[in-house]
């Protein structure tokens, strides 16, 4: 429960677009930028600013999708959040936002998803028919097919951004009579200017920018990797993995397959060396665990060797912006015994990560499982560098 007070200002997210030039796997909202999607970047903006309601639009399907992000956003002030379903148009995705506005609400801002990277003072600047604008950089000219028609002067022009606001009654009613007229409007101002009310500009963020096509999210992934904490320095993981004997076959560990041994069990060859050297670099780059990318839910994986996992894991990270420094790895069990093949291991392990790995194996003394040979348990630490 908040002990706030109702506030009198609302912002509604339209993030129901399917994201056509983007094109990506998933409504735009939901493709990542980093390990976090569209919509979460702007809802963090969003839960920057200070208290309002916040409600977002999501493509019909995605409210539940829509929801966690709005839950991770928001906090302490997930109480402040709701989520409706979206329409065909914009239009008619921002009328359903306004249609869920609490009552004490006067002042209403609308804001697009797309715009993940706003800046969260950019969200309460003025509220009464302003919108933020940029200036034009790029020459424009007016065109006729391939003709070129005429210049124009770009002193003339700007470009218009999100959040823009507007005070609430005069907005619904530009709404209810866009709707009447059947007009489909490109962005809210114009909309609400139709409707004979003025619109004010003040200063946009150049970080403000629409992602709409796939230069735009490189744009996004750029900055954000730039301005990320910490982006600077080395990072640490560790990962555990532990496998009991007795699946089918021989064993493998460690890349090797070890003939005569017995075999350990898992969901792939239960390599549990090379699971956790999986787990250690993708928890160093904070990019979720060998669970997400590679578990029951990825059966392509089922029956894989380390050469599978360790390339793509390094692929990963490549495509987050992450070079490998090296791991080192130790497991504890009676079986193998690993000290003659440990080079062999080790040049493998390294060859697949284009890094260095390092392989001790060590017994308990009898206790434990490992001690009982029931199983192995390992233990893997991993450097990776942002590049
Ligand atoms: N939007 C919406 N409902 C729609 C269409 C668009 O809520 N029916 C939202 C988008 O989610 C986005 C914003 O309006 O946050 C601006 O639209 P745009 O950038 O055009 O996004 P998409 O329509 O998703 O992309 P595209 O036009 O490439 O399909
Ligand atoms: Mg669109």
């Amino acid at each position: 429960m908040s002990i706030l007070p109702v506030p009198d200002i609302a912002i509604v997210v339209v993030a129901a677009g399917s994201g056509t030039r983007l094109g990506g796997d998933a409504p735009k909202a939901f493709v990542g930028i980093d390990s976090r999607s569209i919509l979460r970047h702007a809802l963090d903006g969003v839960f920057a600013a200070r208290p309002m309601q916040v409600i977002v639009v999501a493509p019909s399907g995605f409210e539940g999708q829509a929801e966690s992000d709005l839950l991770a956003a928001a906090g302490d002030r997930a109480d402040l959040g709701r989520v409706v379903t979206g329409g065909g148009t914009r239009q008619e995705s921002v009328a359903a936002g306004l249609a869920a506005l609490w009552a004490d609400v006067d002042t209403v801002l609308v804001h697009d998803a797309a715009r993940a990277l706003t800046p969260p003072a950019a969200a309460v600047d003025g509220a009464s028919g302003v919108i933020p604008m940029l200036p034009v950089v790029d020459t424009l000219k007016k065109i006729d097919g391939e003709a070129i028609v005429a210049a124009v002067d770009r002193a003339e022009l700007a470009a218009a951004q999100t959040p823009q606001g507007f005070p609430r009654r005069l907005l619904e009613a530009a709404y209810a009579s866009a709707r009447e007229s059947g007009v489909e409007y490109t962005d809210d101002a114009a909309l609400f200017a139709a409707a004979g009310h003025s619109v004010r500009r003040i200063s946009g963020a150049e970080r403000g920018f629409k992602i709409t096509t796939q230069a735009d999210l490189e744009r996004a992934q750029h900055l954000l990797a730039a301005s990320a904490p910490g982006r600077s320095l080395p990072r640490v993981g560790l990962g555990t993995d532990v496998h009991a004997f007795g699946g089918e076959g021989d064993l493998w560990l460690a890349g090797l397959e070890w003939p005569g041994e017995q075999a350990l069990s898992g969901h792939s060859d239960g390599d549990a060396v090379a699971h956790a050297i999986v787990d250690a670099l993708l928890g160093a780059a904070g990019l979720g665990d060998i669970g997400e990318h590679f578990g029951t839910a990825h059966p392509e994986y089922s029956g894989a060797h380390a050469s599978v996992f360790l390339s793509r894991t390094r692929e990963i990270l490549a495509e987050h912006g992450f070079a490998i420094g090296n791991v080192s790895v130790q497991f504890q069990g009676n079986r193998p015994r690993f000290g003659p093949r440990r080079a062999e291991a080790q040049a493998l392990l390294s060859g697949m990560l284009g890094a260095p790995v390092s392989v001790t194996a060590t017994t308990t003394d009898g206790l434990g499982f490992a001690g009982r040979a029931e199983g192995i348990s390992v233990t893997a630490v991993a450097l990776v560098i942002p590049v």
